[in-house]
């Protein structure tokens, strides 16, 4: 019996691609962008899966390396070929947003989603900012791309983004360059040109690491203010478990271009299930101690994401690899399963030996 069309296209014709199954806002399937080099292929995303809803957070969150940024680029469809003379990334999976597939969409339409549909703000302001041009002209702009209105119009929207986000006297420093802003200030405008257009889609990657502590706190209330104001999907992205513990609905941890665990924020900051999530919760900054005392970061390098491990990609770091009985650990990459509800870990540990180390051993010493 030959299988039925949901698409509604005729014999021969091309399929419409079939809707997600999810019907979720963003569902990243199975993404993998591979980037071929001289030394080999890096794998920096290497099979990732996650859905956001529109008013939710997601916070991603790894060390550097991990393929975080690799992630926001892929949604943004800005991994051009040939950029800075490396070679195109191979890029597969799928993302879907809004009920659109964008890696089988036509490049030019991915571009029009920019901006609109979907923004970034990126890890360095300046590398999104034109040092030639004020602020203003870059955020009217940004605006008119997507607006039929006239500079009058659009300065108008611009003056009142920057009040939005909190930069003093708006309608003087519109006309400012970027290099007569602070980096906080630069920040808040970069937002402010993310934000114009009242995106669906906001990625922040690392939206707070170049910026001393009391701006990183105004910075994340401001995103949170906006998210409520716009009812935006956000992805925050950092090396900072503290960071999103607060601000995200859901928390994504990223290993060497893999997801090892996801879940509720609070589930994987109160109880995480993974030993590579227990490693960066020890080396988190708290605020109940001495400024002075030592973090304890986790031991050993990233993994080559040329030449990635086998089994478990954490392995030679994991204190714990020795545990699951037949080395598995060296041998059978962990599969993402289910440790509670909405809660899943990439682990090889028995559901007894997780919990008994957690509340014997980790969480004692937090
Ligand atoms: N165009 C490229 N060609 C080859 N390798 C690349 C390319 N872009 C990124 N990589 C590699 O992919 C890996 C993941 O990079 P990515 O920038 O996503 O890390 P990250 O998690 O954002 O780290 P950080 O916290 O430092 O920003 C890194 O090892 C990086 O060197
Ligand atoms: S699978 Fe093994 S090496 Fe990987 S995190 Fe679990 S215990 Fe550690
Ligand atoms: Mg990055």
């Amino acid at each position: 019996m030959t299988e039925l069309s949901t698409s509604g296209a005729a014999p021969g014709e091309p399929a419409v691609p079939a809707s997600p199954a999810t019907g979720a806002f963003l569902d990243v399937r199975d993404l993998k962008v591979h980037f071929p080099t001289d030394d080999g292929l890096v794998k920096s995303v290497d099979g990732l899966s996650f859905t956001l809803e529109k008013g939710r957070t997601l916070g991603i969150v790894g060390e550097s390396g991990s393929g975080k940024s690799v992630t926001s680029l892929g949604i943004m469809g800005l991994h051009t070929a040939g950029q800075y003379g490396r070679r195109k990334a191979q890029i597969s999976g799928e993302i879907w947003l809004n009920g659109r597939e964008l890696l089988s969409s036509d490049p030019d339409e991915v571009r029009k989603l920019r901006g609109r549909d979907m923004a970034m703000i990126f890890q360095d302001p300046l590398s999104a900012l034109h040092p030639y041009y004020t602020i203003g002209k870059q955020i009217v702009e940004a605006y008119r791309v997507h607006h039929a209105v006239d500079r009058k119009k659009a300065r108008t929207r611009a003056i009142e983004m920057l009040d939005r986000v909190g930069i003093p006297q708006p309608d003087k420093r519109v006309d400012s360059y970027p290099h007569e802003f602070s980096g906080g200030m630069r920040q808040r405008a970069m937002i402010a040109m993310s934000l114009v257009n009242n995106p669906q889609l906001l990625i922040a990657d690392e939206p707070t690491t170049a910026l001393d502590v009391t701006v990183q706190a105004q910075i994340l209330d401001l995103i949170r203010d906006l998210q409520t104001e716009f009812g935006s999907a956000v992805i925050v992205i950092t090396h900072d478990l503290g960071v999103v513990a607060e601000l995200a609905d859901d928390i994504l941890v990223m290993y060497g271009g893999r997801c090892v665990e996801r879940g509720p924020a609070e589930k994987v900051f109160y109880e995480p299930r993974h030993p590579y999530t227990w490693g960066l919760l020890g080396s988190m900054p708290r605020l109940d101690r001495d400024q002075t005392e030592r973090l304890i970061p986790v031991k050993g390098s990233p993994p080559s994401l040329i030449n990635v491990p086998s089994g478990c990609a954490f392995n030679p770091r994991c204190p714990y690899a020795d545990l699951p009985k037949d080395d598995v650990t060296r041998t059978v990459r962990p599969e993402l399963l289910e440790v509670g509800s909405r809660h899943s870990a990439a682990c090889h540990l028995s559901r007894e030996q997780r919990e008994r180390i957690w509340t014997e051993e980790i969480a004692p010493k937090l």
